[in-house]
Parts: C-alpha cells; structure tokens; sequence
C-alpha cells in the first residue's frame, strides 16, 4: 500500500476485505440503479429491514423505465411499513424525471446526481461509488459518528461548521482506489460496531487511533442536536364502518404527512364525531366506541391519536370518489399504501370485529 494512505483508510479497507458485508443482493450486480434503491431505502433503516423490501421493489420494477411507468400509489403499497414515505415519492419522482432528461439512463455525474428528488451530497457519492467506483467520500449518520469519535471533533454535527469539518476529513480518508470496498467499510463500520448506544472497540480495527476512546469518551461524539421539545398534535380518527363491515378510507392530499397514502377520516379531538361525520361527510352515523390515545411520533411532533368506532346508518351524499375515498373491506389483504398506525387500527378493528 503506497505511503501516502492514511493509516485510518488502510486499516478500514483491510478490515472490510475480511470482515465486511459482501453479499447483499444490490452487492451481487451493483448497477447504478439497484444501488441506488438500495441506498435510499437504507437511509433511516437498518440492512434487515431492507432486505424484503428490495427484493420485492425489485421483482416488480426491474429497471428505471418499469418503475416511471408505474403508478405512485403502486410504488408507495410496495413501499409500505418501510417508512418515511417522502423517499418512496421521491424515488418515483426521480424515476421520471430520469426517463425524460435522461431517456432512462442513470445519470454518472455527481452534479447531476445530487440533483435528483431525495438524494443528497452523501447518497449520491454513495450511489457512484459503490456501482461505478467513481471516487467520491460519503457522510450519512454512520460515518459522521465513526470520524466524530476517532477524531474527537467537537460540536453538533447538524451545524454547518462542523459539516464542513467533517466533510474535509472524509474527503482526505478516502482513498483514490478501492473506493466502494473503503464507504461500504466505513458504513458497516458505523452501523455494526460504531454503535450509537454500545461501540464495540474490541471489535474495531481503528481502536487503537481512536481519540474519543483513549479519553473513555466515546459516548460525548457525536455532540447531539441542542434539545427541543415536541409538540403534540391530537386528532380524532374515525373508523366509520357500514352494514357490510366496510370502514371508510381517504387518501391524504400529496403535501403534508403520510402524503399520498390512505388513511382514516380525521376530526378535531374537541368535536363530537357523530355531529362531524353529518356536517363533513353527509353520514348519519352512530359513536359505539371510542379506544384509548396511541402517540405517533415524528420528527418534528407527537400525534396522539384517539380511535373513535362508529356504525353508519345512513350514508347521504357523501363523495365517493374512488380515486379519494373508498369503503374498504378489512378481510382482504390490504392492496394500498397506509399509514403505518392506521394499518395497525385496521388490524385492531377487523380482530375486534371477525375475531381472531
Ligand atoms: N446505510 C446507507 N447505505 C448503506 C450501505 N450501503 N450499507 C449499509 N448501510 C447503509
């Protein structure tokens, strides 16, 4: 290995060739377009969880121009339980848009790749790297948190200084050959052993450079985000079931959360449902239970959610637009993107009502 390598990339490399991940199927035939599903569907979620769902996405859409051809609420069913639906929309978004600037190749330039809905600096170095071995550094949560602690770098890495610090470390890391044996090294390490909670050194090939280790700081880097409390919203979600055992399903507008996917009718959590359901929906609909609060956290808020059952007796003239509004039949397997606590209520409601 030429002197000028840093001992740090030496060490990753060596420890990625005997201890690394090398069989992950986007790995096996790493195109541009596997590893960039692969990589949007990693970010926030763990290998494991991934791995059903890019085996499926992949069995139904093949190629770029099966999935521009798609339909988003077919992509987003495909997607559903993954999570953070805004990657799914934009996934699809860039599938488009690659299909009419690009006539549905990938494109192979950094430039362009950033500019893609959902993929960032750090994704797209990612992507061309690890299918391309163009020679790019990467910085997801991971590798922030293996540089922040063998390096000790002081400071809340969501500030823009200490990006820029961060940034120049990796960049100087990254080797000039063996580029995706080096990120995909620097990933697992982060992700395996480079734990958030419980690093395990014992197992880590740069221990012994480590600056946060020597000073039994490990647990001080990365500096967290500066505290702010949630906020906590409070709905009311109607589960509105006909004669036929049907309850009511809306699809949310595309902004906003769970965008795009189905989800039960909402209302004020200080309106009675019944009064709500005449005036919004033109149901006459009776209240027969109401279920205990559930919280849904995101980012930015808590939702706490209160489940209200109502039996409607007379449905009016209440829109029903197949594209918005659907009467769903619970015993059937499930063909639409839902919001995860809502697919959880569904679940709830059809054992309370069939049974077990
Ligand atoms: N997280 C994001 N990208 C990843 C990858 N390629 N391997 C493991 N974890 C990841």
């Amino acid at each position: 290995m030429p002197e000028s390598i840093p001992e740090f990339t030496s060490r990753i490399l060596a420890w990625y060739r005997k201890a690394g991940r090398k069989d992950l199927p986007w790995q096996q035939r790493p195109t541009l377009y596997r590893v960039w599903v692969s990589e949007i569907m990693l970010q926030q979620t763990q290998v494991t969880a991934v791995l059903p769902y890019f085996r499926a996405f992949m069995a139904r859409f093949p190629e770029i121009e099966t999935l521009a051809n798609a339909s988003m609420d077919e992509v987003l069913h495909l997607w559903s339980g993954l999570g953070y639906y805004a990657r799914a929309r934009n996934l699809y978004k860039a599938a488009r848009r690659i299909q009419s600037e690009y006539d549905s190749r990938f494109p192979t330039q950094l430039s362009q790749v950033i500019e893609l809905p959902g993929v960032g600096r750090s994704t797209a170095g990612a992507i061309l790297s690890l299918s391309l071995g163009q020679r790019h550094p990467i910085l997801d949560g991971n590798v922030k948190r293996v540089l922040a602690r063998c390096f000790a770098i002081p400071g809340w890495p969501g500030r823009t200084a200490v990006q820029r610090q961060l940034w120049e470390l990796a960049d100087t890391l990254t080797p000039e050959r063996y580029v995706a044996a080096y990120n995909q090294g620097m990933m697992d390490l982060g992700a395996g052993i480079c734990s958030r909670g419980k690093p395990d050194c014992a197992q880590c090939p740069v221990a012994d450079l480590c600056v946060a280790r020597s000073q039994g700081r490990t647990k001080d880097y990365p500096e967290p985000a500066p505290q702010k409390r949630l906020p906590v919203r409070s709905v009311q979600m109607l589960m509105i079931c006909n004669s036929s055992g049907e309850v009511l399903l809306e699809r949310r507008p595309p902004q906003g959360i769970w965008g795009g996917l189905w989800s039960l009718p909402e209302c004020p959590i200080d309106v009675n449902p019944e009064a709500w359901c005449a005036e919004s929906l033109g149901i006459n609909a009776r209240l027969t239970d109401t279920w205990s609060i559930r919280r849904h956290t995101f980012s930015h808020f808590h939702l706490d959610i209160r489940p209200a059952e109502l039996l409607a007796e007379s449905i009016g003239d209440c829109v029903m637009d197949g594209d918005r509004r659907v009467w769903y039949k619970t015993l059937k397997p499930i063909d639409r993107g839902l919001a995860a606590p809502v697919k959880r209520l569904i679940k709830h409601l059809e054992n309370k009502t069939w049974g077990e």
